[in-house]
């Protein structure tokens, strides 16, 4: 199976660039499957019905999300349509943590799960949240992307569920690491996919204001940057045992 992975698509400059690049990606790799994470899709926070229509029709089949989750509450009004995974360790919030996806007859079980470390701390265990999905979800193909701000957390995660997940993966910091590879019992692992957004902010966001807040400890609210944007993701090919990542960057 081809399956490709999208980084955190941020803003209009995430859309848009991945409006621009999809269709090649689609015809270089012919995907089974494409998988993005939408959490900060709507202007750097949550997604919106429309933004999230848009990205289906572009061929999406599955998105992920993360800490970001419920910043537009209208999420809550179609996320149990929608084939959006929110993060599994939420007790009693609207959707469900994963989406099961038919390819040929096999059922792919995408999942999102959120890290605790330096984010979170209230939240369920990643560990027993996705331990006691994959036992109950039945499933053929399983792929885990870990919204999480330490790497230490992801590698834990990644080698934890090493030979009971497929594909395991990292998003939330925005910058891609050059870690992909097999783990020891065959799962794909990558801590963090990068970003799919503005190249020249500081994680998507205008560069001044942040740097504001650095020297200063207060600033403006967050602002979409603009000018260059980049692309980030994965590839894989799980029968030729290829595993590649991407980086694509436009005007
Ligand atoms: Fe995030």
């Amino acid at each position: 199976m081809k399956i490709l992975m999208i980084g955190d698509i941020y803003g209009e400059p995430g859309i848009n660039i991945l409006e621009s690049y999809l269709s090649q990606l689609k015809t270089q790799y012919k995907p089974h499957l494409i998988i993005a994470n939408a959490e900060n899709a709507a202007n750097g926070r949550g997604i919106t019905k429309k933004i999230y229509k848009s990205l289906m029709s572009l061929g999406i089949h599955a998105l992920t999300m993360g800490n970001h989750v419920w910043a537009n509450k209208e999420l809550k009004t179609f996320i149990d349509e929608a084939n959006i995974a929110r993060p599994v360790n939420f007790a009693d919030a609207p959707g469900k943590g994963y989406v099961l996806l038919n390819f040929n007859g096999q059922k792919i079980l995408v999942m999102n799960v959120l890290g605790r470390t330096f984010m979170n701390a209230n939240l369920e265990s990643p560990f027993n949240a996705v331990d006691n999905l994959i036992n109950k979800i039945d499933h053929d193909v399983s792929i885990l992307d870990i919204h999480a701000e330490a790497t230490s957390e992801k590698v834990a995660l990644g080698h934890y569920f090493d030979g009971k997940i497929d594909i395991i993966y990292g998003t939330h910091t925005h910058v891609q690491t050059n870690d992909h590879r097999k783990l020891p019992k065959g799962t794909y692992y990558m801590s963090d996919l990068g970003m799919t957004g503005p190249l020249n902010g500081v994680i998507g966001v205008r560069k001044d204001i942040v740097i504001d807040r650095f020297l200063n400890g207060f600033s403006s609210p967050n602002i979409v940057a603009d000018g260059k944007k980049q692309l980030n993701g994965w590839f894989i090919d799980t029968e030729l045992h290829i595993s590649k990542t991407i980086h694509l960057e436009s005007e």
